[in-house]
């Protein structure tokens, strides 16, 4: 059952013991409610998209407690850090390299090489951030298509039964999603405008921020998910679906108890056939068999239901043929 705290101290307590155990809590931040898990836990991450519902997976943000934990979790440039500085504790998320030994799961980025990073400017997030001494994943708490909840009870509208804990910080003070911008380029760009604008930032950085429209090979006029402007990771081996047997040369990537016999490297998703688990492993599994070499990964079948429909997503466009790297 969904239960709904206020933030005690006590309650903040059992919040982060939840999240430490792979569980999901949804917590108030400054624009929108967050539906949370430890960021370092696949398997609680992939219960993230279990709860929404998701389709697909795009990469979460990564809430940190203050500037000095989050500028420790990747890869920040002097302007990075500059913008940090100048915005954090709040609405901006920043999305920057990852560090190779960084403690977050996968399947929070995407499998990608950036992580989007913030700091959120709520005392209850705050203080369950804190709380939990660890960063949490959280994109926000409603049934994917649904709008963004601004309250407790609209959080436990659209997720009672699927989220462990609501943390009840009351309304959300902008209400808004936080602004994105992506500093992995030679030069900020905005990918989803929020609640800080771009000129507030270019004010206080003297940053110029460019545009994603301008700076992507998007359709300017398609109204582009956030999740769709990043640059999704592909392996760079072949990826064969539905494979029932590993020809020669190929790797596999199983499924389920019932592997075909292999001459090559082979890695299983989930031996019991567990889609949680199957989705934890996706994109740490992809990239260490591409690592491996082979020019061709042939995948078991992955069943259709539940995460298995974000899962086979994901392999369906890695399969596809890809545009030539820029
Ligand atoms: O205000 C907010 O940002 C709320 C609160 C809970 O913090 N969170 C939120 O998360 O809106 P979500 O999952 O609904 O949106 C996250 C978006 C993704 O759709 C994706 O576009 C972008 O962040 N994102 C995350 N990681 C990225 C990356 N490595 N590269 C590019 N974009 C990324
Ligand atoms: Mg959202």
């Amino acid at each position: 059952m969904t239960r709904i705290l206020e933030p005690t101290h006590e309650n903040l307590r059992i919040c982060a013991s939840t999240l430490a155990a792979g569980g999901l809590v949804a917590f108030p931040t400054e624009t929108v409610y967050g539906l949370g898990a430890d960021a370092r836990n696949g398997l609680a991450v992939a219960r993230i998209f279990e709860a929404k519902g998701r389709p697909r997976f795009n990469p979460l943000i990564t809430h940190a407690a203050n500037i000095g934990t989050a500028l420790g979790l990747a890869e920040f440039s002097p302007e990075a850090k500059k913008i940090a500085e100048a915005f954090w504790p709040g609405p901006l998320t920043l999305v920057v390299q990852r560090k190779s030994d960084d403690p977050l799961s996968d399947l929070v980025t995407a499998g990608l090489d950036t992580v989007a990073i913030r700091v959120p400017d709520n005392a209850a997030a705050h203080a369950l951030l804190v709380a939990f001494g660890a960063p949490i994943a959280a994109p926000s708490a409603n049934r994917s298509g649904h709008v963004s909840p601004t309250s407790a009870n609209h959080v436990a509208d659209d997720l009672t039964g699927k989220v462990d804990l609501i943390l009840d910080g009351g309304s959300c003070r902008y209400g808004l999603e936080s602004t994105i911008l992506d500093l992995t380029g030679t030069t900020p760009v905005l990918l989803r405008a929020g609640a800080i604008t771009r000129e507030a930032i270019e004010d206080a950085t003297g940053c110029r921020i460019s545009l994603a429209d301008t700076n992507t090979s998007h359709k300017p006029q398609q109204p582009t998910a956030p999740g769709q402007l990043a640059s999704h990771y592909a392996p760079n081996a072949a990826i064969r679906l539905d494979a029932v047997d590993c020809r020669n040369g190929e790797a596999l990537l199983a499924f389920g108890p019932r592997v075909p016999a292999t001459q090559g490297r082979a890695m299983n998703l989930s031996p019991t056939g567990d889609l949680r688990e199957a989705a934890a492993n996706l994109f740490a599994h992809l990239r260490e068999l591409d690592r491996a070499g082979s020019s061709t990964i042939a995948v078991m079948p992955i069943p259709a239901h539940g995460l298995g429909q974000a899962i086979n997503d994901r392999l369906q466009r890695a399969a596809a043929p890809r545009p030539p790297k820029k």
